[in-house]
């Protein structure tokens, strides 16, 4: 690559980050505004990626080295100043390399003013970088690269455990992947791998999951296009196994797009009466569809509002329901880092009063004797078991089941938060952090 096109794509990661910082924006519309295809692509995503996992402890460093706070900064120079700093603190191109792009890379922002600045900056946190990290470090948000508020939540909720939460959000994630069982075993698909020359390991406690020990496009992963695999984080897939399905059943998903779960509950029971995919969402739902042509899979898919089911439901009660609720998606910061900067201490309240009102308008369509298994990726009390707490108080014919139902998984999990319902921690077994809860409507 020559210096010219490592510049450019030094200023692409600063529009990038830009985006999200300053617009408010996620990492992949950021991204997608950029017109960079192939390795190019690849070597954005992981400067723009990188410099937002890092982003609260770069500019702390970046305070440490201006004479102004890093919000009164022209932001183009203060997000190039940062993607530079990434690449110094975390990256892995060489040093010098670093700076030079960096420096260059204001003339194709439209800033050859800054030059100077930059250069001095990137030069003098090369010099004395280990002091001055270790002086950001005082701060927590810094030290751990979260704000302050989700530090607080995350060691409220987890105590002894918050410190290895906030270490595995900031790692880059495994691909998961899980294994179409109505084509093909997990072993035999895993020799399938390594005769393809990719390594994998399987989860103990979610039969169908293999973790590669490298990211790969998915378009090299043997029959992907056939439907014989998807990537799916591995605690992602014990709801099919949470819901104790059986054959002839009518199960609703009820923010089902793009479809994971929907799709592993059709896999691994082929007898289902009936599954009802519902989301709000017009284009997510167009996921759902174009999942289940490539699984070979069917079930009614409907565009429309689980907490207003007189638009879509034709008023049969449901088996079996998941409700696998929008919510802050703490549990997956190490794959979405932008998670840290674009929400706020205020959307928790708002996620769980949005969660409650679907769990509320939900339980009405399950049959007595059914089962409805509330799940999230957050790792946050407030959206998982604060909102069942809330419920079965509210609920007497709902009975908690979650404990038992665990018994049914084919290993034990990585210890739990505390709960009502399991609250997977981030990084426990390498997954993402997850929770579910199992609830029964009494017959
Ligand atoms: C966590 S995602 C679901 C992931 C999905 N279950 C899977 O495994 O692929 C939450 C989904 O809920 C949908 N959603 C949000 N509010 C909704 C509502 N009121 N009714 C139906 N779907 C809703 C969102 O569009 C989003 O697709």
């Amino acid at each position: 690559m020559s210096r010219t096109d490592a510049a450019g794509l030094r200023a692409a990661a600063a529009r990038v980050a830009m985006a999200v910082l300053r617009d408010g924006r996620n990492l992949e519309e950021g991204l997608d505004a950029e017109p960079a295809a192939g390795r190019e692509r690849a070597t954005l995503q992981s400067l723009a990626y990188g410099t937002i996992r890092w982003f609260f402890e770069l500019d702390a460093c970046l305070a440490l080295l201006t004479d102004r706070p890093p919000e009164r900064l022209d932001p183009p120079v203060r997000c190039l100043l940062l993607v530079g700093l990434y690449q110094l603190a975390h990256g892995r191109t060489p040093a010098h390399a670093a700076v030079a792009e960096t420096v260059e890379a204001v003339r194709v922002l439209g800033r050859p003013r800054a030059s100077g600045l930059v250069n001095a900056v990137l030069r003098r946190f090369q010099r004395e970088r280990d002091l001055l990290v270790q002086r950001a470090h005082r701060d927590p948000q810094a030290r751990h690269a979260h704000p302050w508020w989700l530090i607080e939540a995350i060691r409220r909720d987890w105590n002894e455990r918050a410190e290895a939460i906030l270490e595995s959000d900031n790692l880059h994630p495994p691909m998961w992947v899980r294994v179409n069982a109505r084509r093909v075993d997990a072993s035999a698909y895993r020799a399938r791998l390594a005769e393809a020359g990719l390594d994998a390991s399987p989860c103990a406690f979610a039969p169908e999951a293999l973790r590669l020990a490298q990211p790969v496009d998915v378009r090299i992963l043997p029959g992907f296009a056939e439907g014989d695999v998807s990537v799916q984080d591995a605690a992602a897939q014990l709801a099919p196994r949470l819901l104790a399905l059986d054959a002839g059943m009518r199960v609703l998903d009820a923010c089902a797009a793009p479809g994971g779960k929907a799709c592993h509950v059709l896999e691994l029971q082929p007898g289902l009466a009936e599954l009802v995919a519902v989301d709000i969402d017009p284009g997510r739902a167009t996921r759902i569809r174009d999942n289940l042509a490539r699984l070979r899979l069917a079930a009614s898919v409907k565009v429309g509002d689980a907490t207003e089911p007189a638009g879509w439901w034709d008023g049969k009660p449901f088996d079996r329901i998941l409700l696998d609720v929008p919510c802050s998606g703490t549990g997956v910061i190490r794959r979405h880092p932008d998670i840290k900067l674009l929400r706020r201490p205020a959307d928790i309240p708002a996620f769980a009063a949005r969660q409650q009102a679907l769990l509320e308008a939900a339980w009405p369509m399950l049959v007595p004797g059914g089962r409805l298994v509330y799940a999230s990726c957050s790792v946050l009390r407030a959206e998982n078991a604060a909102v069942v707490e809330a419920f079965l108080a509210a609920r007497p014919e709902a009975v908690e089941m979650t404990e038992s139902a665990r018994l049914f998984l084919p290993a034990p999990l990585p210890e739990c938060g505390r709960g009502p319902g399991l609250a997977l921690p981030t990084g426990a077994a390498d997954t993402d952090g997850f929770y579910y809860a199992c609830l029964d409507k009494r017959a």
